[in-house]
């Protein structure tokens, strides 16, 4: 059976791409990488393969890679500053003979004008990959719907009030684990080498329509609230969140900095992520779920994180 190593597997991503590929029975056909294996120790257990590996170590990556025919390299969370860390992964699997690499990527960075952060980290790691000679496949994810509803759902809910840049932008939010399965499918299926796959929820819709939605779902209301960058700026330093990225750091739960977000902010605003594909279903074969089945899968998490007098329903 192909040998399928994957990065960031003791992240939120590589942990639900784990557990799928398990439920699979593919334990023993599994190579986890982290920094600290005993992390990872409950699935050794399971019968994967777990070994360490380091972005910043590059000498640890061939060897986490032997063996493996097909990788998933998860993109590394130094937002703004990964090409090094991704380009040391891409260099490590070739020189070991991977077969076929696939990248976590994201939509809407063709266009040099798109102002997001992110897109300068993913542009230049799949340039990399397009020259490592290895089979590739691009999967190019939209924001996750869980960083909104989820991750950031309740301090909105506190707020009662949604507060972004992103202005009147639209794009079409997916759910992670949609993201997670079309990955799967694609390291366990065949006819994906050179494909770019833009990962997208199936409704195309701006944050005052979210919030909109969040406050039908729960019976809370929510105002919309439009910010200069320079006032997301302020917002985010008021949290603690740091402008650069920090290893291993969340504030929140979130693990955020914020010439990211706000940049990304803008790449909505101006319509570079005004993307929505079928690329879900062409991969999984069902449709793509929305962002009101996650506020609705979510309900009474976000109501119960609103102030109590608040609710109404
Ligand atoms: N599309 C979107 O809206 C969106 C939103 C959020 C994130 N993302 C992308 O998805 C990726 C995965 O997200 P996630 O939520 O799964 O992240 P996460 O839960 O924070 O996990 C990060 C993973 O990265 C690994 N890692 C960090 N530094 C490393 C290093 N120097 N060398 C090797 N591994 C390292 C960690 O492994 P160990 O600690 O075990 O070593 C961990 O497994 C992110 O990095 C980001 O690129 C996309």
């Amino acid at each position: 059976m192909t040998k399928i190593a994957i990065t960031g597997a003791s992240g939120h991503y590589g942990q639900l791409a784990t557990d799928k590929l398990i439920a699979q029975g593919r334990a023993e056909d599994l190579i986890l990488m982290t920094r600290t294996p005993a992390k990872l120790a409950h699935r050794a257990a399971q019968g994967c393969v777990v070994r360490y590996g380091d972005y910043d170590h590059p000498e640890s990556l061939g060897p986490a890679f032997a063996g493996a025919d097909r990788l998933l390299l998860i993109s590394g969370t130094r937002v703004g500053a990964r090409v090094a860390q991704h380009k040391a992964a891409i260099d490590a699997a070739a020189s070991m003979a991977v077969a076929h690499i696939l990248y976590t990527s994201f939509i809407g960075i063709d266009d040099p004008a798109n102002p997001a952060e992110v897109r300068h980290d993913h542009i230049e790691t799949e340039k990399l990959i397009r020259a490592s000679g290895m089979a590739w496949t691009m999967l190019r994810d939209a924001h996750y719907a869980d960083a909104m509803i989820v991750m950031a759902g309740p301090a909105v809910m506190q707020a009662g009030a949604w507060f972004s840049n992103a202005g009147d932008g639209y794009e079409a939010m997916v759910w992670r684990e949609d993201c997670v399965d079309c990955a799967v499918a694609v390291l366990t299926g065949s006819g994906h080498d050179g494909q770019i796959y833009n990962i997208t929820g199936p409704d195309r819709q701006n944050f005052a329509q979210v919030a909109a939605l969040m406050a039908e779902v729960t019976g809370v209301p929510l105002a919309y609230v439009p910010l200069e960058d320079d006032a997301q700026y302020a917002m985010f330093d008021a949290m603690g969140i740091p402008r650069r990225p920090v290893d291993d750091q969340s504030i929140n739960g979130i693990p955020w900095n914020s010439d990211d977000m706000v940049t990304f902010g803008q790449a909505i605003r101006e319509g570079f992520l005004d993307i929505c594909t079928k690329d879900v279903e062409r991969l999984t074969g069902r449709p793509a779920r929305s962002v009101r089945q996650m506020i609705e899968a979510n309900a009474e998490m976000l109501k119960a994180a609103a102030v109590p007098d608040q609710v109404s329903a």
